[in-house]
């Protein structure tokens, strides 16, 4: 199972945003792309992926919504403004969820009142657990499992505090090479690299 979990930092935990402005809705659009390098290739469905976003926007933090690729329905489309929508959806179901109580939303989609810290630390005890940063080890230098799991942010750094937390917790630093890219082109190339790599 490949893990990809995006800390989106100002994305909404709440479904009153509008799909007609993602860019306001605390740049939705980079969640739609990683979604979509992360679950598809061309006219494929990935087999073995769940992606994790932690919304720690307005207006009702922490929410985590996972979409796993095993048991996906239809999201609508691949575009933005679907994605997004495929997330208010989930976000409009965990409206009224406790701490860490999840329910499903769709086929394949998930959203739990559940933080960031929590998240990760139930995969630092799961297996291969890498966060990724620019001048963390080169990619091409290890050699991956069938099971791990990636953490990214979004736009915005990654606090200190939190880099300190997934360090703390045993996260190997990575990069997929020497420019800073968006979260949504490593995720591209980190299933390149694992796919070169011949794991499923
Ligand atoms: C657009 S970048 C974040 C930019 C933000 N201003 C910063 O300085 O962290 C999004 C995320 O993608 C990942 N990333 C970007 N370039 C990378 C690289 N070359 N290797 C590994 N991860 C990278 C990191 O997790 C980064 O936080």
């Amino acid at each position: 199972m490949r893990d990809f979990i995006l800390r989106a930092r100002k994305g909404p935990s709440s479904p009153d945003f509008s799909l007609d402005d993602l860019g306001r809705a605390g740049h939705m659009e980079i969640v739609a792309h990683c979604i979509t390098n992360a679950l598809f290739y061309s006219l494929n469905i990935r087999a073995g992926v769940r992606v994790h976003i932690v919304f720690d926007g307005p207006a009702a933090p922490p929410k985590t919504v996972r979409i796993e690729s095993d048991g996906l329905g239809s999201l609508g489309g691949f575009d933005e403004r679907a994605l997004a929508g495929v997330i208010k959806q989930a976000l409009q179901a965990g409206l009224h969820l406790s701490l860490e109580e999840e329910v499903q939303a769709l086929d394949g989609v998930y959203v739990a009142k559940r933080s960031f810290e929590s998240l990760v630390r139930d995969f630092s005890v799961r297996g291969a657990f890498y966060t990724m940063q620019k001048r963390g080890s080169d990619i091409r230098d290890l050699e991956f499992a069938e099971d791990a799991a990636f953490v990214f942010s979004d736009h915005l750094s990654m606090p200190k505090k939190a880099d300190r937390f997934l360090i703390r917790l045993g996260a190997q630093p990575l990069s997929v090479g020497p420019k800073m890219l968006f979260a949504s082109q490593c995720i591209t190339l980190v299933h390149n690299e694992l796919d070169r790599q011949g794991l499923a």
